[in-house]
């Protein structure tokens, strides 16, 4: 496919090299002109000014930060047969069509840097039709039709620092008595993370894998159990709920 980068910034060029591997036709916009040149520079990608990449592709990531991106697009003419995928927090379904107007084709979806090596799952609003054809397997498109379903996804997504928070203070913990913080960390980062690749992604596995740690008697129960009376399950859905609400009033 032709595929076109308005924005070359830290989050398009995971996909650029992503997509590259794949044998596409990759045009990029030329700011950042650093990381326009790295990816020419490494890649089959071609840098051209903004209205050149539109012209030159049939697909557009939009990858601009969100405070800037109506006056940079309103600049721009789309073509009706473009199709389009934002991953820009900020904008609505409704802003990105009447920006990208005539186009009519758009997807949004919330890519992670990690996508590129696979494993990076990828909520995708309206549908998610484009981002299949491009990004699955390697990284599995969950379609979540509604858009205020869609946003609590970045919700979700801001449990990540949550949780290497909660990591940090693990890894510290054990190092106040191994003096080898290193090792700490090391333990603690691939223990979770060895154990999570290890867990089936249906809708029962996480209790289910809980649970069966979490049995009478257990230093697991004894965790669950001070975690969920010490309030962290409250105070992490009053996190949710207010994030949810940050990004949609309207919730
Ligand atoms: N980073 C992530 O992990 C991540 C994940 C999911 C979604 N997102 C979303 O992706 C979007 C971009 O985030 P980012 O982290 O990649 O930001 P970023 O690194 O700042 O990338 C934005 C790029 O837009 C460029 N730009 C500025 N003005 C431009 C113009 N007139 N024409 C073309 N390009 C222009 C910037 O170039 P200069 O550097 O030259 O100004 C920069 O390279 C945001 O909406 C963010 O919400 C990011």
């Amino acid at each position: 496919m032709k595929i076109g980068f308005i924005g070359t910034g830290h989050i398009a060029a995971p996909m650029v090299r992503f997509l590259a591997t794949k044998g596409h036709q990759i045009t990029v916009s030329e700011r950042n002109a650093e990381v326009a040149e790295a990816l020419r520079a490494s890649h089959v990608v071609t840098v051209a000014p903004n209205q050149a990449v539109l012209d030159a592709s049939d697909v557009v990531f939009l990858c601009l930060r969100p405070q800037i991106a109506a006056g940079i697009l309103e600049g721009l003419t789309f073509k009706v047969d473009h199709r389009i995928i934002s991953v820009m927090a900020g904008l609505s379904l409704s802003d990105l069509q009447k920006l990208c107007a005539p186009a009519t084709d758009v997807e949004m979806t919330i890519p992670l840097g990690f996508l590129e090596q696979g494993g990076c799952p990828l909520p995708a609003c309206p549908k998610g039709d484009l981002l299949t054809q491009l990004f699955a397997p390697e990284n599995p498109v969950i379609e979540v039709p509604s858009e205020r379903a869609f946003l609590n996804h970045f919700a979700i997504c801001a449990m990540v620092p949550g949780i290497l928070d909660l990591l940090t203070t693990g890894a510290d913990w054990l190092a106040e008595t191994t003096e080898d913080p290193d090792g700490a960390a090391l333990y603690a980062t691939q223990l979770v993370a060895g154990f999570l690749a290890s867990v089936p992604k249906d809708r029962a596995a996480l209790s289910r894998e809980r649970d069966a740690l979490a049995t009478e008697g257990t230093l697991s129960l004894q965790m669950t159990s001070t975690l969920r009376n010490g309030g962290a399950h409250d105070a992490l859905r009053e996190a949710l709920t207010a994030i949810g609400q940050r990004l949609d009033p309207a919730q």
